[in-house]
């Protein structure tokens, strides 16, 4: 079953019908000023953090779903009838009503036909200004000229999230309302900053500062008494729970169009004087979208492919670098799954997800990348969980949010956990990004760039805590990343395999002790890309040093690590194989195979054994089972997983984000025909007409969908937040299309299914575009036979200068 359509010309999601099964969502604002949206305009909006600047308030999982929001309601005063722009809140029937949502890059659009009235409404941010705009127009549609009444309805948050949840006695009677030329101001007494606004381009005919009273008892957002009433009544109050809520009469002329911008902004009454008198201007609320419609052509234009798959090229071309783009903005800490009480950056997550939008946005992975070095320990593992401003002279002094109530500062000291809460994996991921960053954009001085360690930094501001080295002591990023290399030479169990620790990659799967193949892998991999860079940079020693450290994990992942026809997962503490050929419950796993092959440590015949063992056991129509059979019997010395139910999540879902790691992996072993088969199973786009299975958005990728033993089979759930992002856009364009930066040239080495003639694309390198033919007249899956550039023949293709636009053909064979 479909509920909409993609619309590639305008790079939107058509949603056609809106009674969809769960919420699908969109994100607003590219800047400091953000917001999740749904389908039917639910949602909340916040100020650089969702955790301490609330703008407006949400109630999470709850019923009715994805409430409040930012609603505009519509009253036919003649008849009394009253609708609202989105089909929720009021929940016209859909025989009667026409509501489509489209979600475009950055806005979302609720359009309605009823009673012969077209009404309209986009929401967006600007970038440059901390307000969200409402762009909303009504047409009448029918002959004779219409008495209606708007009314805007937006709910204030507190601004702490948590308060604003559960300490009632504080923020019922920290907040108050005001109206005045225009403007409702919510002013949050206790913060010297606690101001936010609400106002439109009109005189508005009354208003409500007061949600109890907009609502009325025992009334809710379907069913306002304002709104049946047709009339506000002018309340506000110091305390209590506040609203946004104008209204306008308007006679509409038949055939007429009326337009009216609201704006919901961050500030004082001031500042909403100022946007009011700004985006008066309808011209200005037209530039403010178009210049959002050409940062994200600007995104989009660094990458653009043609080829036969029309997902792939919807997904990769749209809306799997949007995705990916706002995985590394919105880092996971802002969804309707991560309501955005817990922020704070996940060490392993940013780590992928910089890697993966280096071409589109370099300059906020190199920021992303920074805040990770400078969240690591001089003993080489990465904190869990941090906020980057913790290890930042300027705003170390500086806290978000005082309170009257006690909230207990954390201390230099438990910030930085120890080893026991240290993931064997997290700070592995860094150094593929780092390399990859400096061969996307050229910038080798990156590594030599000096900063301290979490520790040192804190040690150094008078904080007791535990470091290697002295207090304050920086080193270049080079030497951190030695740092993170050795600490998994050093963190290796019984068998020479890393040790699990807390977790690795599998937040359920709690080794401590116990060893993890994965990590081996990853440490493999992350090598494999230090010695590169090494080579590059003229430090021979250390190439050798770690050349020698990867032969050894070769040896022994053949022999504890393959098991016959696959890898293991690891070790338990007490030496037991954890994904091995006895095994009757987690039998196999994903993460190891995928990484044995895509790290390079497997040889010729291992890796395709192990291939084909993914293909024949955790392969499904919706995508790779992360580990098969599931679970059942508790086992702690595994960990959390066995907890878990089957089918689910870590367990025997289809856990999307180490999908495109196995894409990855089939790719270089040449397997171009499994790595489209796994890819096409996993594409979201290709479940467009399976909703009623798969529930979720089919332009984004979620974290997982329901394996094969749990009743829910192919129902995907959490969205938007998610390294399959990332790495789906990393895999297909890096290994599938095999476009690929080097520190001097451009690889093209494409992988891809025989029965493709090519492909063509368009990528934009250090400033130079290049226009890409890929031809395939010998329908191979793998190997380039022949290179010309600007039409003669060539071994590579280079760097260019900026600016320059060349043509290169390549020919498959
Ligand atoms: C979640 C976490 C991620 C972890 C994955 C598997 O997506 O955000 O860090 O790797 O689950 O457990």
């Amino acid at each position: 079953m479909q509920y909409g359509h993609f619309d590639d010309e305008k790079r939107e999601y058509v949603i056609d019908r809106v009674d969809l099964p769960t919420s699908w969502t969109n994100y607003l604002g590219v800047e400091d000023m953000a917001g999740v949206v749904n389908h039917t305009a639910g949602g909340y909006l916040f100020y650089k953090t969702p955790e301490y600047h609330r703008i407006s308030r949400f109630r999470a999982n709850s019923v009715p779903m994805d409430r409040p929001g930012f609603y505009v309601y519509l009253r036919d005063n003649e008849t009394k009838d009253y609708w609202s722009t989105s089909w929720q809140p009021v929940g016209k029937p859909l025989d009667e009503a026409k509501y489509t949502c489209r979600h475009g890059l950055s806005y979302s659009v609720y359009a309605c036909d009823y009673a012969d009235i077209h009404a309209e409404e986009t929401l967006f941010i600007p970038r440059g200004d901390a307000v969200m705009l409402w762009d909303v127009k009504i047409t009448n549609n029918s002959d004779k000229e219409r008495d209606l009444s708007l009314f805007s309805y937006l709910e204030f948050s507190f601004h702490h999230i948590m308060i604003d949840n559960i300490n009632f006695q504080m923020s019922l009677y920290a907040a108050g309302s005001s109206y005045e030329d225009g403007i409702i101001e919510e002013d949050l007494f206790y913060e010297e900053n606690g101001y936010q606004y609400f106002t439109a381009d009109f005189d508005p005919d009354g208003f409500d500062c007061m949600r109890d009273t907009f609502l009325g008892l025992y009334h809710t957002e379907t069913d306002p008494q304002a709104v049946i009433n047709g009339r506000c009544s002018g309340s506000y109050e110091k305390g209590g729970n506040h609203c946004g809520a104008l209204q306008k009469n308007v006679k509409l002329a038949p055939h007429s169009t009326l337009r009216v911008i609201y704006m919901l902004g961050e500030g004082r009454r001031e500042a909403g004087r100022i946007m009011r008198k700004k985006y008066a201007d309808h011209a200005a609320v037209d530039a403010a979208f178009d210049d959002l419609k050409a940062y994200w052509d600007e995104k989009c234009s660094k990458l653009q492919i043609k080829t036969p798959n029309r997902g792939m090229n919807t997904l990769i071309n749209t809306w799997t670098l949007y995705q990916s783009e706002i995985n590394v903005m919105f880092s996971r800490f802002a969804s309707f799954i991560e309501v955005g009480g817990r922020v704070g950056l996940g060490y392993r997550d940013t780590a992928q997800d910089s890697m993966t939008v280096q071409h589109s946005n370099p300059e906020m992975c190199k920021t992303r990348i920074e805040q990770r070095f400078r969240g690591l320990t001089s003993m080489g593992y990465g904190l869990h969980l941090f906020q980057p401003e913790w290890f930042i002279d300027d705003t170390r002094a500086k806290k978000p949010f005082k309170s009257p109530t006690v909230i207990p500062k954390p201390d230099g000291a438990s910030i930085i956990h120890g080893l026991e809460d240290a993931c064997s994996d997290d700070a592995l991921w860094l150094i593929p990004s780092i390399v990859e960053y400096i061969r996307e954009t050229g910038d080798q001085g990156f590594a030599d760039l000096k900063l301290p360690y979490a520790d040192t930094f804190v040690a150094a501001h008078g904080d007791k805590c535990a470091t290697v080295l002295p207090a304050g002591a920086e080193e270049s990023i080079y030497d951190h990343m030695k740092r993170i290399l050795d600490f998994s030479t050093e963190q290796v169990g019984a068998s020479g395999v890393c040790k699990g620790l807390r977790a690795d990659w599998n937040d359920c799967l709690n080794l401590g002790g116990g060893e993890s193949a994965l990590v081996t892998f990853l440490h493999f991999w992350a090598m494999r890309h230090f010695v590169e860079l090494a080579d590059e940079l003229g430090r021979k020693e250390d190439a050798d040093h770690y050349r020698r450290i990867m032969d050894k994990i070769q040896k022994v992942s053949d022999e504890k690590l393959w098991d016959g026809e696959w890898y293991l997962r690891g070790f338990t503490k007490s030496g037991r194989k954890i994904g091995c050929k006895e095994d009757n419950e987690g039998r196999i796993h994903l993460e190891s195979n995928a990484w044995a092959i895509l790290s390079g440590a497997a040889d010729a015949e291992k890796a395709a054994k192990t291939l084909d063992t993914i293909d024949r056991n955790l392969y499904t129509e919706y995508g790779i089972l992360l580990n098969t059979p599931c679970y059942t019997v508790p086992d702690d010395e595994i960990g959390f997983v066995t907890r878990v139910y089957p089918g689910l999540k870590e367990n025997g879902a289809i856990f999307s984000h180490p999908n495109p790691w196995v894409w990855a992996a089939a790719c270089t072993i040449g397997r171009g025909d499994l790595a489209m088969k796994f890819y096409d199973a996993l594409c979201p786009y290709n479940q467009n007409d399976k909703i009623e299975i798969r529930e979720s958005e089919p332009y984004s990728y979620c974290q997982f969908i329901a394996g094969r033993d749990h009743t829910a089979f192919g129902r995907a759930r959490h969205p938007f937040m998610t390294g399959s992002g990332g790495w789906s856009y990393f895999s297909a364009t890096r290994f599938m299309l095999g476009i690929r930066p080097e520190f001097h040239s451009l690889t093209i080495d494409p992988c891809i299914p025989k029965e493709w003639d090519g492909f063509s694309a368009v990528r934009v390198f250090r400033g130079a575009t290049y226009e890409i033919s890929v031809e395939n007249p010998d329908h191979v899956m793998k190997g380039v036979k022949q290179i010309f550039v600007d039409g003669a023949a060539a071994e590579s293709v280079p760097v260019f200068g900026k600016g320059e636009t060349h043509k290169i053909r390549v020919v498959m064979g």
